[in-house]
């Protein structure tokens, strides 16, 4: 039998668990302020930003901490376009990936390929990590589209460089160009989606490369994370969850059960906004007027009505991803591509703080208190 004591020291330490409240860096690329239900990039609230601004704006933005000139826009926009294309080892991967094999981890794995294929992955000179940020942004789309072609067994389409970074994924995606409507959707969930403060995916990229890692590695170890349910994968979630209740009538049975069961409602709540989510309003516009086009507004009267009735009974708000979720359903988007998309945007930002990061770097390193026993004997293997 073996023996345990009590933990020798007691931890003075006071634990957040979930390291709510802590302060893990500065930053200046977003602030989120959960009081007030404010979200700000680079000294701009999204309010502002909105409908005024392309994503590639906004991704200068991140990068440059100011917007860019037209000249500016001009470069960047054929940066972007002439980084599309991957690497052949790259595409023979994803093509022979199992079908049914989920999007969000073949694009964690053709991240981490891309790796392998840059000969100047571990090039730290800020010039090359600058380039392979961009380089990033410019292919997961890419890797995103090949991937759902080929698991249909479908011609992949190639990227068409005289397109803007939305419309150039719904094309590669349907194989068609997408009408301006659908760009311009998708094009304002890119700028809403583009940065977020410390969230689990940025903060586990920023703790990748504060080992003086690489980018591609940190950029995989973000896509990983930001996969859960409770975080980017909530947007499946919440489709999910409106098919299986079917319909209006449905709902308030639902949420009851769901209260009553403690089994969390997708897209609700928030780790840090305890008032309304300021993305959340953009997403439900644009949620009503596609649902109103499409002569279908169930989905989004049941999100309402879901909404409504959580507000009232737990006083948590829609998020992010309850109304994008009906968004991209509305636009014909295959669920499981939706996280994908959350991915894509928020490559802007995951790859803004890596360079921040490194720019004045620290190894993250938090410490645990140890809970278990000590001072355990050995017993030998025979007689356990
Ligand atoms: N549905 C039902 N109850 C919820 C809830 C939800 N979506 N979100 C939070 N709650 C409740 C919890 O059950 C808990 O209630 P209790 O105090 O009575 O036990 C309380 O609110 C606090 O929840 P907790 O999970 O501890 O808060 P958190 O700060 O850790 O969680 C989220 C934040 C986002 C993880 C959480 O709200 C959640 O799981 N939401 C659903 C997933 C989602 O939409 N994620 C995307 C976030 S952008």
């Amino acid at each position: 039998m073996s023996t345990a004591e009590t933990p020798a020291t007691a931890s003075p330490s006071t634990i957040s668990k979930g390291l709510e409240g802590i302060i893990a860096a500065n930053t200046r690329l977003s602030d989120v302020r959960g009081d007030v239900g404010k979200l700000i990039y680079c000294g701009y609230d999204i309010d502002e930003l909105a409908g005024k601004v392309s994503y590639e704006e906004v991704v200068y933005l991140l990068h440059h901490n100011h917007l860019p000139s037209p000249k500016e826009l001009d470069e960047l926009k054929s940066v972007l376009a002439g980084y599309r294309e991957l690497p052949q080892g790259v595409i023979d991967m994803l093509v022979k990936l199992p079908p049914d094999c989920p999007p969000m981890h073949a694009i964690r794995t053709g991240v981490s390929a891309l790796g392998c294929y840059d000969t100047v992955a571990d090039d730290d000179t800020m010039d090359a990590q600058r380039r392979k940020a961009l380089r990033l942004i410019a292919q997961i789309p890419v890797v995103t589209a090949y991937f759902h072609r080929a698991r249909q067994g479908k011609p992949l389409v190639h990227p068409d460089a005289s397109l803007g970074e939305a419309a150039n994924f719904l094309y590669m995606v349907d194989g068609e160009k997408p009408s301006a409507e659908k760009v311009n959707t998708m094009d304002m969930c890119y700028v809403l989606h583009a940065d977020h403060g410390m969230n689990a995916s940025t903060f586990s990229a920023r703790v990748t490369i504060a080992t003086l890692s690489d980018m591609y590695s940190a950029i995989t170890t973000a896509i990983g994370t930001l996969k859960g349910p409770l975080h980017g994968g909530a947007n499946e979630g919440v489709i999910k969850m409106l098919q299986e209740i079917g319909s209006l009538e449905g709902v308030d049975a639902y949420v009851a059960e769901s209260l009553a069961q403690k089994r969390k409602i997708m897209g609700i709540g928030h780790r840090v906004y305890k008032v309304l989510d300021p993305r959340a309003p953009h997403l439900k516009r644009m949620a009503q007027i596609l649902s109103a086009k499409l002569g279908d507004p169930k989905w989004i009267q049941m999100s309402e009505r879901i909404a409504s009735l959580m507000l009232e009974k737990k006083n948590l708000h829609a998020n992010v991803d309850f109304y994008s979720a009906t968004v991209y359903f509305s636009l014909g988007i295959p669920t499981d591509l939706f996280t994908p998309i959350f991915a894509i945007a928020r490559t802007s930002g995951w790859t803004a703080h890596v360079l921040e990061q490194l720019a004045d770097n620290r190894l993250i390193r938090p410490q645990s208190v140890y809970t278990g026993p000590v001072g355990l004997k050995v017993v030998p293997l025979a007689q356990r």
